[in-house]
């Protein structure tokens, strides 16, 4: 098995549990800070992950985690104090990159927020479809109090996800909200006990694993496509991912499936 299905590539580990995949930060000594190495280990993986689907693996969900204490405290303030305002720049490039390349990952990617996401490390989790969060979790925005702002999606994302007034009042006063604070506004659409995450994130992949992966993959697209786009655009959006699966094996196993009152078996195609 390649790294992506079962190992480490740097300072990520992944598992494969069932149909999913668990992608772990595994930087613990520094709270899972997003260094260069980091940003590029999750580069790799997602790629490669996005090769597998692609293939034809089974794959239905990934979700991201860290491990130890913290989800991932941002970007690497030791490493950013010896880097060039260019290299700054570069680095602030590789990682929209990636949190593009997870927005846009054929399945879903839920985050299992284990512990603190700061900065660049709640930008991660607002890159990906569903967020859940440990019950001890914190999380918030924290540019502006290092004279920076969120730049790796977070001023839109977090608009976005939740609502401008939410996105305004963390982004602008850098405030960090414990996990019912961010359920309440919207951030994280679940908050369990810290010992019952990872199989709460498992259950929910799961649970997507119910669905066509055709389906699925349409529907997450239908979505983000659509929703910048007036109401006419996006309902055009819409019809064009359903026509993609209206042909699909997966659709018509679905209606027999529910005729023969048995679950389906999809292939994904
Ligand atoms: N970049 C680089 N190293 C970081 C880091 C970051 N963003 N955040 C934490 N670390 C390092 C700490 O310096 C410490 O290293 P050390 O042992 O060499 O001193 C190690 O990670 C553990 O952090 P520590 O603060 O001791 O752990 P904690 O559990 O008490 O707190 C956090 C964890 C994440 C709550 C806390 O470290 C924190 O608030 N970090 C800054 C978050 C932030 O503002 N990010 C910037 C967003 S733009």
């Amino acid at each position: 098995m390649g790294p992506a299905t079962d190992g480490a590539t740097g300072s990520v580990l992944v598992e494969r549990r069932a149909r999913a995949a668990f992608v772990t930060l595994n930087r613990p000594e520094a709270a899972n800070a997003l260094s260069k190495d980091l940003v590029g280990a999750l580069e790799s993986v997602f790629a490669e992950l996005a090769g597998l689907v692609k293939r034809g693996d089974d794959l239905r969900a990934v979700v991201v985690t860290g491990a130890g204490k913290a989800f991932s405290a941002g970007a690497d303030l030791k490493e950013r104090r010896a880097m060039t305002l260019e290299q700054t720049w570069g680095f602030l490039d590789e990682l929209n990159h990636l949190m593009n390349a997870i927005a846009a990952f054929p399945r879903p990617v839920v985050a299992a927020i284990n512990g603190a996401a700061f900065g660049g490390g709640l930008e991660l989790a607002l890159a990906c479809d569903i967020r859940i969060a440990a019950d001890s979790a914190e999380m918030g925005l924290t540019e502006v109090r290092l004279g920076v702002i969120p730049g790796a999606g977070g001023t839109q994302r977090l608009s976005r996800i939740a609502s401008v007034a939410a996105a305004k009042e963390l982004i602008l006063t850098g405030r960090r909200v414990r996990a019912q604070r961010a359920y309440a506004l919207g951030i994280v659409s679940d908050v369990v006990p810290a010992a019952n995450l990872a199989d709460a994130a498992a259950k929910l992949a799961d649970e997507i694993a119910l669905g066509g992966p055709l389906a699925v993959a349409a529907a997450k697209r239908a979505i983000d496509e659509g929703a910048t786009q007036p109401m006419a655009d996006a309902l055009a959006v819409e019809a064009a991912c359903y026509q993609e699966i209206l042909a699909s094996d997966d659709r018509n196993e679905g209606l027999a499936a529910f005729g023969e009152k048995r679950p389906p078996v999809f292939k994904g195609r």
